[in-house]
C-alpha cells in the first residue's frame, strides 16, 4: 500500500475519532444539563407541596387557638414550635421527594432574612451552605405582619447524585471509546507490520536471486567448459570441472535446505531425532568446515572447550547446522581480521557455547528483533554482506526444542557475543 495513502486515512480516521468523541462529550454534557434542569424543577415541586403542607397546618393550628384564645394574632402566623417539629418537616420533605426519585441526603432549615437567623433546621451542620447554595421557597408570603421567612433546601451530595444518575451512559461511552482506540491501534499496527514485513519478503527475495545466481552461473561455464573438446581431452581439466559443479551444486542445496526448513519450523513441523552426542565433536567438526573461510581474511578461530561433560541429548544434524550458522555470522559480520573465540563450559544441568567476535557489532535495539524470521540489521545489506534473515530464526527454534536459552551481549563496532545453553536431557 502506498505510503501516502496509509498516512492519510490515520489522519482521516484520527479525525473522525476525534470529532465522534467530540460529539459523545456534547451530548453527555446535554444529557447532564437536561438532568440538572429535571432536578431543579422536582425539587421546586416537591418543595412547594411541603410549604403547602406546612401552611395549611399552621392554619389548622390556628383555627383551634383561635376558638379558645380569641383572635389576638389575627393576621400573624403561629410560630412554628406550635404547630410542627424539625421532624415533622422532615418526613414531609421525604415523602415529596422519595415520589420524584430523589433519593439523595438533604439539609433544611427555616430562615429569617431580617434576623438573619434560623428558626428551625434539621442539623446545624450545613448554616452556611444553605444560605449560600440552598434552594429558597417563601414560606406565608401572604403574611403581611411578618417579614420574609424561607424554608432553604440544600443537596450536600447534588453532583454526586446527578452524575449517578449518568454513570451507566458515560461507562458505555467510554468502553465504546476504548473499544475504537483500542482497533483503531490495532488496525495501525497491522498496517504498519504488513508493510515492514512485505519491505522485509522483497529484500529477501532480492537476496535469494542473488544468491542463487552465483552459483548458477558458476556451473553452466563449467559445463560450458566440459563441452569443449580440448578439456575433455584432458583428464585433469575435466575433473576440476566436475569438482567445481559439485561444490556448487552441494551450495545450491544448501540453500534450498536453509529455505525449507524455515518453512518447516514455520508449519511447527521440526523433526527431531534426539541422542546422545559429543557437543564439541560437533563444534570441532563445524570449525573444520569453517576455517578456511575465515583465514582468508586473515583471521583465526580460537577454541577453549572447557566442558568436562560435553555429552548431551540433542538432533545431530540441527546441531551442527546451529553452531554453523553462529560461527558463520560470526565471521559473515566481521570484516576485517575475525578473531572468533568459542568456549564451551558446564553448569550444574548442561552446557553452554559461546560464540565471541569482533566484528560490527549489533545495537541494544536490533538485538530484540534478530531472531524475527527475515529480519536483517539495515546495515547488512549495505556493506553487502548477503543472507537471508533466517539464520538466527532457526537457531532459535532448535535452541527452543532442545529446551535450551540463546542470548546475546553485543556493542557496535566492538564485537558480539552469542550464548547458548543446552541442558543434558530434556526430560520427557
Ligand atoms: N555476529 C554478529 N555480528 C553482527 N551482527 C549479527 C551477528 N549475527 C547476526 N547479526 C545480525 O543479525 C541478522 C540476522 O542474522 P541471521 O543469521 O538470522 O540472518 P543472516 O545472517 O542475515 O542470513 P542467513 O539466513 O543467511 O543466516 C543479520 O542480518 C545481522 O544483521
Ligand atoms: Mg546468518
Amino acid at each position: 500500500m502506498n505510503h501516502k495513502i496509509v498516512i492519510f486515512t490515520i489522519i482521516i480516521m484520527t479525525l473522525a475519532l476525534i470529532g465522534l468523541m467530540g460529539i459523545q462529550i456534547y451530548w453527555i454534557n446535554n444529557a447532564s444539563s437536561v438532568k440538572e434542569a429535571n432536578f431543579r424543577r422536582s425539587v421546586n415541586e416537591a418543595m412547594t407541596h411541603v410549604v403547602a403542607k406546612i401552611e395549611r397546618m399552621e392554619k389548622k393550628k390556628a383555627l383551634q387557638v383561635n376558638q379558645f384564645e380569641g383572635m389576638l394574632n389575627f393576621n400573624r402566623h403561629l410560630p412554628y414550635n406550635n404547630f410542627i417539629t424539625s421532624g415533622n418537616i422532615d418526613s414531609l420533605i421525604s415523602v415529596e421527594l422519595n415520589i420524584r426519585g430523589i433519593d439523595t441526603k438533604y439539609e433544611f432549615g427555616i430562615y429569617k432574612v431580617q434576623n438573619q437567623n434560623f428558626l428551625l433546621e434539621k442539623s446545624s451542620n450545613y448554616q452556611n451552605e444553605l444560605v449560600e447554595k440552598g434552594y429558597a421557597f417563601p414560606l406565608f408570603s401572604s403574611d403581611i405582619y411578618t417579614t420574609p421567612e424561607y424554608l432553604l433546601i440544600y443537596f450536600p451530595q447534588e453532583r454526586q447524585f446527578l452524575l449517578t444518575e449518568l454513570w451507566g451512559m458515560l461507562l458505555i461511552s467510554i468502553i465504546l471509546i476504548i473499544a475504537i482506540v483500542y482497533s483503531f491501534s490495532y488496525i495501525i499496527t497491522t498496517i504498519f507490520r504488513q508493510k515492514k514485513l512485505s519491505e522485509m519478503k522483497n529484500d529477501f527475495i532480492n537476496n535469494m536471486t542473488h544468491e542463487f545466481k552465483t552459483p548458477i552461473a558458476t556451473i553452466s561455464l563449467a559445463c560450458e567448459a566440459l563441452n569443449d573438446k580440448d578439456v575433455r581431452k584432458s583428464e585433469a581439466d575435466s575433473s576440476n570441472y566436475i569438482g567445481i559443479i559439485e561444490e556448487e551444486n552441494k551450495r545450491l542445496a544448501l540453500m534450498a535446505e536453509k529455505i525449507l526448513q524455515s518453512a518447516v519450523i514455520d508449519k511447527g513441523q521440526l523433526k527431531m531425532k534426539k541422542e546422545k552426542l559429543d557437543f564439541h565433536e560437533i563444534i570441532t567438526d563445524v570449525i573444520k568446515n569453517l576455517k578456511i573461510q575465515v583465514e582468508i581474511k586473515d583471521g583465526v578461530i580460537l577454541k577453549d572447550l572447557r566442558a568436562t561433560q560435553p555429552v548431551i541429548e540433542g538432533d545431530k544434524v540441527h546441531l551442527t547446522n546451529l553452531v554453523n550458522n553462529l560461527l558463520d555470522n560470526a565471521n559473515k559480520y566481521t570484516p576485517r581480521r575475525p578473531v572468533i573465540r568459542i568456549t564451551t563450559e558446564n553448569t550444574d544441568d548442561g552446557i553452554e557455547l559461546s560464540i565471541e567476535d569482533n566484528g560490527i557489532g549489533i545495537s541494544k535495539n536490533e538485538q530484540k528483533k534478530i531472531y524475527d524470521k527475515l529480519y536483517r540489521v539495515p546495515s547488512g545489506n549495505i556493506q553487502d554482506v548477503r543472507g537471508f534473515g533466517l539464520g538466527l530464526s532457526y537457531v532459535k527454534a532448535i535452541v527452543e526444542e532442545h529446551k535450551g536459552r540463546i542470548s546475546v551481549e553485543s556493542e557496535i563496532n566492538k564485537g558480539s557475543k552469542f550464548k547458548v545453553f543446552l541442558p543434558f536431557r530434556q526430560g520427557i
